[in-house]
């Protein structure tokens, strides 16, 4: 049996990459549905090699008889149409904010929390984390079920493709720009994002952290339980795609590197790629295109009593948002069909 499928946001970054995941993993689709604005009614977009497929208007769209819509064209939009495509019936994977700390959606990395899908029926919305906290809770899940994590210092170098497709032609324009003596003028980002890193993603807030970094603490805790403390420090960088983060990790017990390595390699989300020596560590442009979360420079912190020191990069539209949505659809179909066989096998055992 197929599904009545449908992605808003269709035409963006993260949209793109969940109709190519989709296509590439053969879930099982009857009808495919493109979404987006208006101004990009009528467009093709490709679902992998299967089709071309015409975009239609999100205001136009009802969403009866779809089973699953995956959101991923910003907050407000999610705000706005998300429960009415839950109300229409469809069970909602959601990549925006909007939805990520609201107590009644869970928030899911499904090697990490797959548990928490059971309350899915409560909105019908899951909510897949920020492209950040998806690598960084992968690879501190491991470590916690050897010791026991007090505090998390991740410090981040995210590319320009996390925050939407115009922000890579920013990038684009400003590196060209600056070869051929054409003004570099920041638009979109707040300074020049070309030869520059920029201390700054999200709005401020009052206590002088960003909205991205509130949200990799907020996040992490809710998926790997509030006695985690988290402080973040984001940073946008010159790169398209791949995001990297530098971790500082605090357990409640000791914990050696042998040991870390040891989980981190037994988990098939992560590739631990750490050989001490020039070119033994990942980097984002290796990593793009890529599934996995890779872990190097694994290292004891001496600062603390137990600490650990990782560098973590993936490819932040694929695992950092299309394919962990992908993977929470595919554990959804999962936990239906078993409960759906349990039920035909009690009405059966009933009969007899
Ligand atoms: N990029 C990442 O690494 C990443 C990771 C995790 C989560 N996210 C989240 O995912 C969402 C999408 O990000 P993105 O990077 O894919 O952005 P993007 O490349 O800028 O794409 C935005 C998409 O949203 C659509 N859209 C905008 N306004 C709309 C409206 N009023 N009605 C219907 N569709 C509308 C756009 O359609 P048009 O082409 O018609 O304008 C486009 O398809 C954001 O909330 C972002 O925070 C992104």
């Amino acid at each position: 049996m197929g599904y009545q499928v449908a992605v808003v946001g269709a035409t963006g970054n993260v949209g793109r990459e969940i109709l190519n995941i989709l296509a590439e993993r053969n879930f099982p689709i009857d009808e495919m549905t493109a979404l987006a604005s208006s101004r990009s009614r009528g467009l093709e977009v490709s679902f992998g090699e299967r089709a071309a497929l015409k975009v239609r208007a999100l205001e136009d769209f009802h969403f009866k008889g779809i089973d699953i819509a995956f959101f991923a064209a910003g907050s407000k939009v999610s705000a706005q149409y998300a429960p009415k495509a839950a109300q229409a019936g469809a069970i909602v994977i959601d990549k925006t904010s909007h939805f990520r700390l609201d107590a009644d959606v869970p928030l899911v990395v499904p090697e990490v929390n797959p548990e928490a899908l059971e309350n899915c029926g409560r909105k019908n919305i899951i909510s897949s984390p920020n492209c950040v906290v998806v690598p960084l809770v992968v690879a501190l899940k491991p470590l916690d079920q050897v010791a026991r994590i007090k505090r998390v210092v991740a410090s981040t170098y995210q590319s320009v493709s996390g925050a939407g497709r115009p922000h890579m032609d920013e990038l684009y324009n400003q590196t060209r720009g600056t070869f051929v003596n054409d003004p570099v003028e920041a638009q979109l980002f707040p300074k020049p994002i070309a030869f520059n890193v920029i201390p700054h993603i999200d709005d401020f807030r009052s206590n002088g952290m960003t909205g991205e970094e509130e949200k990799i603490a907020l996040e992490t805790q809710k998926i790997l339980g509030s006695s985690v403390a988290v402080f973040a420090t984001c940073v946008r960088v010159p790169v398209f795609i791949g995001h990297s983060i530098s971790v500082a990790v605090e357990f409640e017990e000791k914990i050696t590197v042998a040991q870390a390595r040891a989980a981190l390699e037994k988990s098939p989300s992560v590739e631990v790629f750490d050989r001490h020596r020039e070119g033994g560590y990942a980097t984002p442009v290796e990593c793009s295109g890529e599934d996995r979360v890779y872990v190097s420079r694994i290292r004891q912190d001496t600062t603390v009593p137990h600490g650990l020191g990782l560098w973590v990069v993936t490819d932040n539209l694929r695992k950092g948002a299309a394919l962990n949505g992908v993977q929470i659809a595919e554990r959804w179909v999962a936990l239906i069909s078993g409960k759906h066989a349990k039920s035909r096998h009690l009405q059966k055992s009933k009969k007899n």
